[in-house]
């Protein structure tokens, strides 16, 4: 690979073992990848956040580790809110090990937004160079905002924090990102009526079948909670990073998007409105979670709206970003009235709190996909007035 002086001093060990330890890992990466050189990013997000999923061999590791991130880096959700952890059962031993995760990361400089929308906290515009690696908000940041991110694992995701750098491969070089796959609807007429959750839904059945290719739909007119749905199912079940709506999302309406998609065949599916509402069941359910990924305030707003003045008679989470509260605390005293509670910072597959919860509803795809795998509980997928009313024993 191409070397400029700096990527050059960080493998000589210039800025000290953790970064030249950083650069080796990038550098093994562009070399799998037949990366030419590196490029800078903008920002980083940063998986691996949860004591529940690294562990103690993760923790060590991160304990070795020293230096600074040199450009915005954020966290992905941790396994508990950072405040007030002790009111949802989290073990101390547990909860421990978790204060170690987060000190380490922020020793290191990363922020601890614990989220998995990065995008609602930060600016990212069209044509940025990423390196992100919680798998919806990598689909969301390509797809929806137009920046431009590989699908990165946790530690090549801090690689990048602490030099800045990544390797210019896959989804950063524009040619790479054209639709390979496209997905028609059987009837799109049917389809205007959709929710979010029918969304997750499609996004599940749709990932199965694309896995790491990137889809294109045609005739659906998702928003952008819609499409935030829709991508982070398709990552959950396929390993989508990237895909396109035609004339909706930011790349579908450039010009030389357009030519390409009119000259270049690919595989059509069809996917039935009959499939998608297959996947709402209607077993009982012992617990509702929203908030996969992480509630946008236009979502906080809804769940507001349909808990006022209403009672859970089951435990209801809403999962959010600890900075959604700013300006929302309206929303929030109506739903902490409600019994609901808003858990911050961590997530519904991250956490323990959902281990073993038994009947799990949710209005997400992606949860749908994790939970059994994940908190060993059984899913149900309901739009998000169904989880509402469900958990308000109606
Ligand atoms: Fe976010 Fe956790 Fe869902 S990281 S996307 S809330 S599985």
């Amino acid at each position: 690979m191409e070397l400029d002086k700096y990527d050059q001093a960080l493998l000589n060990g210039e800025y000290g073992e953790t970064k030249q330890k950083m650069m080796e890992i990038l550098l093994a990466l562009g070399k799998i990848y037949d990366a030419e050189r590196f490029i800078e990013v903008k920002s980083v997000q940063v998986s691996g956040a949860s004591f529940k999923t690294i562990g103690d061999a993760g923790l060590s590791w991160l304990n070795t580790l020293s230096g600074k991130a040199v450009v915005p880096a954020f966290l992905n959700p941790i396994g508990m809110p950072r405040d007030e952890w002790q009111n949802l059962g989290i073990a101390d031993d547990f909860a421990k090990k978790q204060l170690e995760v987060n000190a380490a990361y922020s020793r290191l400089g990363i922020r601890l937004t614990c989220t998995c929308t990065p995008y609602y906290y930060s600016i990212v515009e069209r044509g940025d160079h990423l390196a992100w690696s919680e798998s919806s908000a990598v689909c969301y940041a390509n797809s929806v905002l137009g920046a431009r991110t590989n699908r990165e694992g946790g530690p090549s995701a801090l690689a990048s924090a602490l030099t800045g750098k990544t390797p210019y491969y896959g989804l950063h070089i524009v040619k790479n990102r054209f639709p390979q796959i496209e997905f028609h609807i059987d009837n799109p007429e049917a389809a205007k009526s959709w929710t979010n959750a029918h969304y997750g839904a499609l996004g599940v059945i749709a990932g199965a079948i694309a896995g790491n290719k990137i889809p294109l739909f045609t005739e659906i007119r998702p928003n952008r909670d819609m499409l935030k749905s829709l991508g982070a199912a398709m990552a959950a079940s396929g390993a989508v990073a990237l895909f396109h709506v035609d004339e909706i999302t930011p790349e579908a309406r450039f010009p030389l998007f357009k030519q390409h998609i009119e000259e270049d065949k690919r595989e059509v599916i069809e996917i039935g409105v009959a499939e998608v509402e297959e996947l709402f069941g209607d077993l009982e359910a012992d617990v509702v979670a929203i908030g996969c990924p992480h509630l946008s305030n236009d979502e906080l707003k809804q769940v507001a709206s349909l808990l006022e003045g209403k009672r859970v008679v089951m435990p209801v989470y809403i999962f959010v970003a600890a900075d959604l509260k700013h300006g929302n605390e309206h929303y929030y005293n109506t739903i902490v009235r409600s019994g609901a509670k808003i858990v911050p910072d961590t997530c519904m597959v991250v956490s323990p709190i959902m281990d073993k919860a038994g009947v799990v509803m949710t209005n997400s795809g992606k949860a749908f996909t994790y939970l059994p795998g994940m908190c060993g509980a059984t899913p149900l997928l309901g739009t998000l007035e169904e989880c509402i009313r469900v958990g308000c024993g109606e």
